[in-house]
């Protein structure tokens, strides 16, 4: 049986390269108000850009985490929970939400109101991926890596049912139904297995 093979929508030269342009933009903006930011990455799909955007930024910075989890019908209802939340006060203090990707923008809008409410100095978003055409509600953002059309991608720490978020590139998948039927479709064709080494 062949394995079915990803069709990679952005490559790791690709990302590394936005990701460093991302990061002189927001090292710029912060500097030019002479103002360290705090990253508030929401977890856990953010954390693969996090961890290489946070080394493109060349100003002082602080790093805080939150999790976060949709009731009942997922993200379409756009209620949400808060699972862990920052350690320390944000009040004051110049906020940057870190997100892997905004698609309704539900979610981002949820996360603008509540750390809104905290008396931030200044609130601001950084997302990799932009899904424009599937906004279901105007958000503000401030910066984002990559407008992509409406298909659902994986890797670079995007998953689903947890699988994939450490594939070095992102891939996308117009087969959603077969995805959801059988999680693992792409693993063969990614990872080893006891049956042989990893594929390329
Ligand atoms: P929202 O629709 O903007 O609220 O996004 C909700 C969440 O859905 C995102 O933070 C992701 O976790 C997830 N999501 C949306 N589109 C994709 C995708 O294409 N791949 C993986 N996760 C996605």
């Amino acid at each position: 049986m062949t394995a079915i093979q990803p069709d990679i929508l952005i490559g790791q030269e690709e990302l590394r390269r936005r990701v460093e342009e991302l990061g002189q933009q927001i090292s710029d903006h912060y500097r030019a108000i002479d103002e360290m930011p705090v990253l508030v990455s929401v977890l856990k799909g953010s954390a693969i850009f996090l961890a290489d955007l946070i080394r493109a930024l060349d100003i002082d910075v602080r790093l805080d985490f939150m999790s976060i989890s949709s009731y009942g019908d997922g993200s379409a209802s756009g209620v949400v929970r808060i699972v862990k939340d920052l350690e320390e006060s944000i009040e004051g203090r110049h906020v940057l939400v870190v997100e892997d990707i905004v698609d309704t923008g539900l979610t981002l809008n949820y996360l603008r109101r509540t750390l809104g409410s905290r008396q931030p100095a200044s609130l601001r978003a950084v997302t990799l991926l932009d899904k424009a055409v599937r906004r279901l509600i105007p958000v503000e953002l401030e910066w984002a890596g990559f407008e992509i059309p409406d298909v659902f991608v994986l890797g670079y720490g995007l998953d689903h049912n947890g699988i994939y978020r450490n594939v070095r590139y992102i891939f996308a998948t117009e087969d959603i139904t077969s995805l959801v039927g059988d999680p693992n479709m792409y693993v063969p064709a990614l990872f080893s297995s006891s049956d042989g080494p990893r594929p390329l």
